[in-house]
């Protein structure tokens, strides 16, 4: 019994280390640009449950996009690389903002 509850409190560590670690690599819950033609809230977290990973993220490193777009001159400039995974989704499932004023919220 006590080697039993051990190895319990063993799992419950473990599994509760395997939460913090997921937390960490899921990234944030809510992102907010706010350049001047207006603040974009982007929702990861909801966004996160309705696409893959990939679909947004090159690699599995999930560095941010700004620090290549706009910076690597191979990369588009970052305006172009979010209105195209962003809006271009939109587009085509025919749900989210597509309107530049449904987006940036002066
Ligand atoms: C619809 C697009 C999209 C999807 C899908 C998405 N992400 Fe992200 N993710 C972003 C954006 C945009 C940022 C904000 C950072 C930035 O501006 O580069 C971000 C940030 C992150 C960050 C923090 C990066 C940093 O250094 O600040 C992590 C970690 C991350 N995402 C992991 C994930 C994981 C894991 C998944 C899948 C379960 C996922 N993302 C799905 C777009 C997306
Ligand atoms: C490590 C550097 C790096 C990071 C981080 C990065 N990108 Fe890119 N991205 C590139 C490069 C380089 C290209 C151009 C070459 C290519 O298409 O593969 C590119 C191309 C793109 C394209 C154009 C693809 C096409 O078919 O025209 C989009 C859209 C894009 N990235 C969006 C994003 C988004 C959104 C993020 C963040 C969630 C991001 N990228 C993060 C380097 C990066
Ligand atoms: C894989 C497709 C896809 C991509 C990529 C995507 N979205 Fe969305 N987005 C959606 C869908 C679907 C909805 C609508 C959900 C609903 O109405 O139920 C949505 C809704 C939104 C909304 C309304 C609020 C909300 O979250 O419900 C905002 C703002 C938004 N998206 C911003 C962005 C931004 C900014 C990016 C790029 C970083 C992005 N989206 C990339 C599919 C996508
Ligand atoms: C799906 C959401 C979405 C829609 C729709 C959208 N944008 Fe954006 N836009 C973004 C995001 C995200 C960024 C990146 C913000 C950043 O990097 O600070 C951005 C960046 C920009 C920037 C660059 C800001 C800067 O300081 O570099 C301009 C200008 C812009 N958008 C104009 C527009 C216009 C004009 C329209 C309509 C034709 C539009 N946007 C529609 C999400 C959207």
């Amino acid at each position: 019994m006590k080697r039993f509850l051990t190895m319990l409190s063993a799992t419950i560590v473990i599994s509760a280390l395997a939460t913090i670690g997921y937390a960490v690599t899921t990234g944030p819950e809510k992102v907010a640009y706010t350049p001047k033609m207006g603040t974009v809230t982007f929702d990861h977290q909801a966004h996160q449950k309705r696409t893959d990973c990939s679909t947004c993220h090159h690699t599995e490193d999930y560095a941010k996009c700004t620090s290549c777009h706009g910076v690597d001159p191979k990369a588009p400039k970052a305006k172009n690389a979010f209105h195209k995974t962003c809006k271009g989704c939109h587009k085509e499932m025919k749900k989210g903002p597509t309107k530049c004023k449904e987006c940036h919220i002066k």
